[in-house]
């Protein structure tokens, strides 16, 4: 029998030739790519590399940082790093490439082997262990979560992460579900969650909600997510880019509202007279969000959802 480290799950990368193009990539730049994967795009920008050209690359999945060392093994421009992208900064300065980064990539969220391994339990579609964490090794999984977890807390969560109307209703499902078992699988879950969810919008699992919410709460995916866009704007050399993929609208927003932030510059009081370069812009945005053209999406559903955003470092 295969184990989910041998089976050979496969991602095929988003938005690709829009990333390269928003990465502006240098020959013999330094570049970073927080959300390894199974490697699509850091092998693209590697390809776009010279010699001295070098590439970070950073996952909470011991599965993708698996891959990313095979990588490195035969790539001498290439510095793996197990753990969270906000670790960027340190491992930066470790590096002595602080403040002359070229170029930050983030593709958010889960990938599809990910996804698609039922052991991972990311997955409603797939029955597995309710486990959910991007690294098995660290923090607790839903299941253990889910048993402990006050109603109130669930419900939050739901409605923070998984924007649920029916945050509520569930949340009391679960609390009565666990009450006559504990629940430890995907399938569990995603039943409790049906049978409370009274309409659910078309084309979508009633679960998508929830699995969302429960998989962004588990990860901190949105704390880990703000904390590495501050630390960028401060590794990135002049001119360098951020370029962020987003998934959803919450991570949509946090990167948009950011990067408008930082273009805005410091803030002064309303009526007192100010010139363009007295406000010390941080970064400049770079065109407009860019989503996923026709070919791309009859090949790749993942990329539907996809928004990639850009900013410059001044
Ligand atoms: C959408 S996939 C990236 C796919 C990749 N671009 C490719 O082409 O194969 C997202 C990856 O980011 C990782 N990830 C998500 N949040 C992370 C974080 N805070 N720190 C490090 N890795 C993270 C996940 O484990 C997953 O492997």
């Amino acid at each position: 029998m295969m184990t989910s480290v041998q089976q050979n799950f496969e991602h095929q990368p988003v938005l690709l030739d829009e990333t390269l193009e928003a990465l502006n990539i240098k020959k013999d730049g330094c570049y970073v790519d927080g959300t390894f994967g199974r490697g699509g795009h850091s092998r693209a920008i590697l390809a776009r590399l010279g010699e001295q050209g070098r590439l970070l690359a950073f996952d909470k999945d011991p599965q993708a940082i698996i891959q990313a060392q095979q990588l490195a093994a035969n790539d001498p421009r290439v510095t793996v790093r197990h753990g969270s992208f906000t670790h960027l900064q340190q491992v930066v300065k470790e590096l002595g490439w602080d403040g002359q980064v070229d170029g930050v990539f983030l593709d958010l969220g889960v990938s599809s082997p990910q996804l698609d391994d039922a052991e991972r339990g990311f997955s409603f579609r797939l029955d597995g262990p309710l486990d959910m964490r991007m690294n098995p090794e660290q923090g607790i999984s839903a299941a253990q979560w889910l048993a402990s977890a006050d109603e109130k807390e669930i419900m939050q969560v739901l409605f923070d992460y998984g924007e649920e109307r029916f945050a509520r209703r569930i949340a009391r499902a679960i609390v009565e579900a666990r009450q006559q078992q504990p629940i430890n699988t995907t399938k569990q879950l995603a039943s409790i969650v049906a049978a409370a969810n009274p309409s659910h919008e078309k084309g979508k699992n009633p679960a998508t909600r929830s699995f969302q919410a429960i998989r962004i709460f588990i990860n901190q995916e949105l704390e880990d997510l703000k904390e590495c866009l501050s630390q960028a704007v401060d590794i990135l050399a002049p001119g360098g880019r951020l370029v962020v993929i987003s998934f959803h609208s919450l991570e949509d927003r946090i990167v948009k509202r950011f990067m408008r932030e930082q273009s805005k510059g410091d803030h002064f009081p309303p009526d007192l007279p100010v010139r363009h370069v007295e406000l010390k812009q941080k970064m400049k945005i770079v065109g407009k969000a860019i989503k996923a053209k026709k070919n791309e999406l009859d090949n790749n559903p993942r990329a539907r959802s996809a928004v990639l955003r850009v900013a410059e470092k001044q």
